[in-house]
């Protein structure tokens, strides 16, 4: 039985640091593992701007540990107002690594998002032209569409017509959680890949609702069906290119999840690798770990490999994570799926 595993240091390709008090341990969290991530602009206000990515990356670096190194790959939130050229500009001197879509209402902060795709026309032509990748939240916002079939319905009405009349546009479905997904991402050309979560391989929507309501298995898209998660687990472990690692780690403060209008969002970033390895293993897929967290999201982005590794160790009990983690403005949960591992990374 396979005790140990090094695999080269992964990358995060969609994480949401927050701000302010919340960054020493959201940034600190990632950083022990991870070496780089692509972090979401979705803060309030929304990063719209490359000098807003400036400053943000700044307090990021500045709210890291001396001892840890890790590079923010910073994003820009696409709005009907954004300026091509300044995306063009933000990806050609390195200041950005993507632009993120959020369909308007889709999720946390995302009421700045887009509404009518016809105004985005111009920044996703260019975008195309330089080779920046963009993220897309894979959801319709239509109350009359069910929150369950929210994402299909976004790939045949929106996502298709963007490929469609941007062909040579890297496309990231970010943090996919159906077959449909699956499905199409496989079926599509090189310039489409997805994202998967921790916490979309690790529940479906019996463990959401069925029993009782647990507000930090809350996240969107919302998770699916058995069958959805086995879809989504199919493609992890595939070894396919396609798919990569982007934990969405989402940290909102308890009190604003275990409320009557609970936030979405699974804060994963703690022990994200460790439930990997259980999942992998589980599925007689550890030499496929390291595809999905450390080399295909870094091929897709077109940045370079890490060179350095980390080692995973398998010990004789389950591994023991703090419950939550505590900051000047409240208390955190750290993700906890129904399922124990005995994985541990070494820092
Ligand atoms: O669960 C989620 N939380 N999904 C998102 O798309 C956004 C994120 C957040 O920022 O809280
Ligand atoms: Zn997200």
């Amino acid at each position: 039985m396979i005790k140990e595993i090094e695999i080269v240091r992964p990358d995060d390709w969609h994480l949401h640091l927050r701000d302010k008090d919340l960054l020493p341990f959201t940034v600190n969290e990632t950083a022990k593992s991870f070496a780089r991530a692509i972090i979401m602009p979705n803060l309030v206000p929304p990063i719209t701007r490359l000098i807003d990515a400036e400053n943000y990356k700044h307090r990021i670096m500045k709210a890291l540990k001396p001892n840890l190194s890790f590079i923010p790959l910073m994003t820009l939130y696409l709005t009907e107002e954004t300026d091509p050229e300044e995306v063009k500009q933000g990806y050609k001197s390195g200041q950005i690594s993507a632009v993120k879509l959020y369909p308007a209402g889709a999720t946390t902060n995302s009421q700045s998002g887009v509404r009518n795709y016809e105004k985005i026309k111009p920044v996703l032509e260019i975008m195309a032209e330089v080779g920046c990748p963009l993220c897309i939240h894979g959801e319709v916002t239509d109350s009359n569409i069910d929150i369950f079939d929210r994402e299909k319905v976004f790939i045949d009405t929106v996502l298709d017509k963007i490929r469609t009349d941007n062909p040579a546009l890297k496309v990231i479905m970010e943090h996919i959680t159906t077959k449909e997904a699956v499905d199409y991402i496989f079926a599509e050309n090189e310039n489409l890949a997805a994202t998967v979560t921790t916490h979309h391989l690790s529940l479906n929507r019996n463990d959401l609702l069925s029993g009782g309501i647990r507000p930090h298995f809350y996240c969107l898209p919302v998770v699916k069906r058995e069958v959805h998660r086995l879809a989504l687990l199919k493609a992890a472990i595939s070894g396919s290119p396609k798919f990569f690692l982007g934990t969405d780690s989402a940290p909102h403060l308890d009190h604003d999840k275990e409320s009557s209008c609970g936030c979405a969002g699974c804060f994963t970033a703690p022990n994200t690798l460790e439930i990997l390895a259980h999942i992998f293993e589980e599925q007689k897929a550890l030499n496929k770990l390291e595809l999905f967290t450390s080399i295909s999201g870094a091929k897709f982005y077109g940045k370079n490999i890490n060179t350095d590794k980390i080692r995973i160790v398998k010990k004789d009990e389950p591994t023991l994570f703090p419950k939550k983690i505590n900051t000047p403005s409240g208390e955190i949960t750290i993700f906890s799926p129904n399922f124990e591992t005995k994985w541990q990374v070494q820092v």
